[in-house]
């Protein structure tokens, strides 16, 4: 399977939301949030890719002409570093397109942003039930052993 990855573009936004947050199959429904998101913070999403101002990025995976994944990161600052830290916020492959190297690539040409980003780290959290992606994060990256919580 020949996959590109590359910046998202406006001609994606179709294809972009039907990963993002569809009903019957999609990242939100995923960590079934697709009612959490409504459709003001998925445009709003959206709009800040395209803004210069925000530090919020979105690079797609295209197979075939077909946009099959995606994954968003976004900038902000550590006060461990002078230099900003990046964070990998969210990472789809769908599922028919899933075991072919795919969410390895997407992680990948992140770490390659990361550097031009001129970030100083590049980090990420999943749930401890993710075996999955586990799998493939273990060969990518180190655990950092760390405990995530949240206002409740
Ligand atoms: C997690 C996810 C992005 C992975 O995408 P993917 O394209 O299937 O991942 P890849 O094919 O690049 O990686 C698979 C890696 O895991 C390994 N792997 C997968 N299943 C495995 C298994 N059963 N045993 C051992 N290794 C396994 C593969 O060997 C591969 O490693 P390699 O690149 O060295 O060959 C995808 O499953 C997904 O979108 N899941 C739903 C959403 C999700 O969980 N997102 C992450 C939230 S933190």
């Amino acid at each position: 399977m020949s996959v590109i990855i590359r910046p998202v573009e406006a001609k994606d936004k179709s294809n972009w939301i039907k990963l993002w947050c569809d009903p019957s199959e999609s990242y939100l429904k995923f960590y079934k949030s697709v009612d959490k998101v409504t459709p003001e913070i998925t445009e709003s999403t959206w709009q800040r890719f395209f803004d210069e101002k925000e530090p919020v990025y979105c690079a797609v995976a295209e197979v075939d002409g077909e946009v099959i994944g995606f994954t968003h990161y976004l900038t902000h600052r550590d006060t461990w570093m002078i230099k900003d830290t990046l964070y990998l916020n969210d990472l789809y492959v769908s599922p028919q397109n899933r075991l072919s190297g795919v969410g390895r690539k997407l992680i990948e040409y992140v770490y390659n942003e990361t550097d031009k980003l001129g970030a100083g780290k590049c980090y990420w959290c999943t749930q401890f039930e993710n075996h999955r992606a586990q799998l493939l994060y273990t060969k990518v990256g180190v655990s950092m052993g760390m405990l995530l919580y949240c206002r409740p």
